[in-house]
This record gives C-alpha cells, sequence and structure tokens, in this order.
C-alpha cells in the first residue's frame, strides 16, 4: 500500500498557470494553421506543376516549330510533311512508333552514313539538349493530326 504523499503548497500562482494555458492555446491554433497550410499547399502543388509544365509545353513547341523551319525543313519538308527524299515526319506511321526518348537521341546524335547529320552540341552539332528537347516537342504536338502516310520513310507527302 503506497504512503500518501504530502501534498506541497502550489507554487505558482493561479494568474501565472491561465496565462501560460493561454499561451498553449495560442501555440496550438498556431500549429493547427501551419498544418492546415501545409496540407492545403501539398494538395495544390501537382496542379501548379501541370500549369507550369503544360506552359512550357507550349513555349517549346513554339520554339520547336522555329528551329525545324530552319534547321530541318529544307529536308524533310515544311512543318515536317516531306515532299524530298528525307522521312517525312509528320506521318502517324513515324509519330505513333517513335517515343521522344527516341526522336530526341534521332535528332543528337544522327544517322551515320545518311543525310542526317548529328545536331546535338555532344555529337559536334548546333543545338543544345534544350532546343533538341523543342524540336521534339515540336513534332509530338503534330501528332494529333498527323495523316496516315505508308510511305513516309521515303519523303512521301499527305498528297502523294
Ligand atoms: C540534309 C538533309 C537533312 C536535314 C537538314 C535533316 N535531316 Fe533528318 N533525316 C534526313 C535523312 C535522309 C534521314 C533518313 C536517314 C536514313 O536513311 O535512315 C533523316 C532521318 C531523320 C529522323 C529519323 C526518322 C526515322 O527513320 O525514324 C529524324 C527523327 C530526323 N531525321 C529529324 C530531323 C530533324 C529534327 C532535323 C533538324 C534539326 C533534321 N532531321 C534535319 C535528312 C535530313
Amino acid at each position: 500500500m503506497p504512503r500518501e504523499r504530502p501534498q506541497p503548497a502550489p507554487f505558482e500562482p493561479a494568474s501565472l498557470e491561465r496565462s501560460l494555458d493561454r499561451y498553449l492555446v495560442v501555440g496550438l491554433v498556431f500549429m493547427a494553421l501551419l498544418i492546415a497550410g501545409f496540407v492545403v499547399y501539398r494538395a495544390r502543388e501537382p496542379a501548379l506543376r501541370a500549369d507550369a509544365a503544360q506552359s512550357q509545353r507550349v513555349d517549346y513547341i513554339k520554339l520547336g516549330r522555329g528551329l525545324f523551319s530552319t534547321n530541318c525543313a529544307e529536308c524533310h519538308g515544311e512543318n515536317g510533311g516531306g515532299g524530298g527524299d528525307a522521312p517525312t515526319l509528320n506521318s502517324k506511321q513515324f509519330l505513333s512508333s517513335t517515343t521522344d526518348a527516341q526522336i530526341e537521341a534521332l535528332i543528337s546524335a544522327g544517322i551515320s552514313g545518311t543525310d542526317m547529320s548529328a545536331w546535338g552540341l555532344d555529337y559536334g552539332g548546333t543545338l543544345t539538349a534544350e532546343q533538341v528537347r523543342q524540336v521534339t516537342d515540336y513534332l509530338r504536338s503534330l501528332e494529333k493530326n498527323a495523316p496516315s502516310i505508308p510511305d513516309w520513310r521515303t519523303g512521301a507527302s499527305a498528297d502523294g
């Protein structure tokens, strides 16, 4: 049987105790607000990122269109529409069978032994990795309306 301990007289005055309680409550409310803030931030973050990625894509497509017209159109046709000897890049067959990574690799490293030279800086070309990405985003943007061109490899255009 534990012995009853003698209770010491309260050390702190009641007013101090009340003020401490107030600080505790204010602290808890502040912490709850912070946590709520983090939750809201966390919930909005993916949408903000998606918006940023989307607007970057729109910019990249625009820049890529310009780069393509300057560097690639003479062989691959305006807007990749073919008409020469080089493959028709604006064709369902090419775009649906090739990933972005493959397109980037083809542009960067070129295809040795053909007229398709290496465009990436790392391979002695003139385009930065970002610019290769921009041209790739541009080509990808054509996919939605790309015509079916079975002879795309030999540069056939949509109208024969
Ligand atoms: C001097 C002409 C020429 C220029 C300029 C040129 N290409 Fe090519 N490109 C070719 C030829 C020819 C081929 C086909 C090579 C082969 O025989 O496989 C080709 C192939 C490609 C392929 C691979 C298609 C496949 O077979 O899957 C891609 C992608 C491509 N070029 C993109 C580009 C881009 C982007 C540019 C501009 C940065 C560009 N090319 C500039 C001639 C050219």
